[in-house]
């Protein structure tokens, strides 16, 4: 079971419903944006702001009751140019990530997000130790060198807690 927050245009979410086999009913995908997505297999899309009060509702509506084994977020908002105001909103968003992560992952799960350069700032890192066993940040082949891409990997989930 994959959360994809900040799916549009689809591709993370393609990838996830292939590796979880979704098609075939083995595991499931529920992807959210701000943007609409073209209907990909196995994925269950919803048109929402991650920041909403409503959001984690829905995504909990969305897994019927099941807990997820990864919250991915490639959430950013347009870029303003200004690398530190670009930095702090993202980071605003990964916390909301995590906030939906804390609320809808099983123990051993996996958050991933996107935090730029700069890294996951010291409120986000000490949270996320708190919670997972392992913390680091990466940056995929994938991604190119030159661009501010980079990503908080949180793995081992102590689960909800309270
Ligand atoms: C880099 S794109 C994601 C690309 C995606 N991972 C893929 O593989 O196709 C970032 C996305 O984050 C979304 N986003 C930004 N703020 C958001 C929010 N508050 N709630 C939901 N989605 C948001 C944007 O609409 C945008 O589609």
């Amino acid at each position: 079971m994959v959360i994809d927050l900040g799916a549009a245009p689809g591709g993370w979410s393609q990838v996830a419903a292939d590796r979880v086999k979704a098609v075939d009913g083995k595991g499931r995908v529920v992807a959210a944006d701000l943007t609409d997505i073209e209907p990909v297999p196995g994925v269950t899309f919803l048109h929402v702001d991650i920041t909403d009060a409503e959001a984690p509702g829905l995504l909990r509506d969305a897994l019927d009751g099941a807990h997820a084994d990864l919250v991915l977020s490639d959430m950013a908002a347009s870029s303003t140019g200004h690398r530190q105001t670009d930095h702090l909103r993202v980071i605003a968003l990964a916390e909301a990530a995590l906030d939906i992560a804390e609320d809808l992952l099983k123990p051993g799960g996996v958050y991933l997000a996107k935090v730029l350069q700069g890294g996951a700032g010291q409120d986000l890192v000490t949270r996320l130790k708190q919670g997972f066993a392992k913390v680091q940040h990466i940056k995929p082949k994938a991604s190119r060198q030159d661009s501010a891409e980079v990503y908080v990997l949180a793995t081992g989930f102590r689960g909800a807690s309270g």
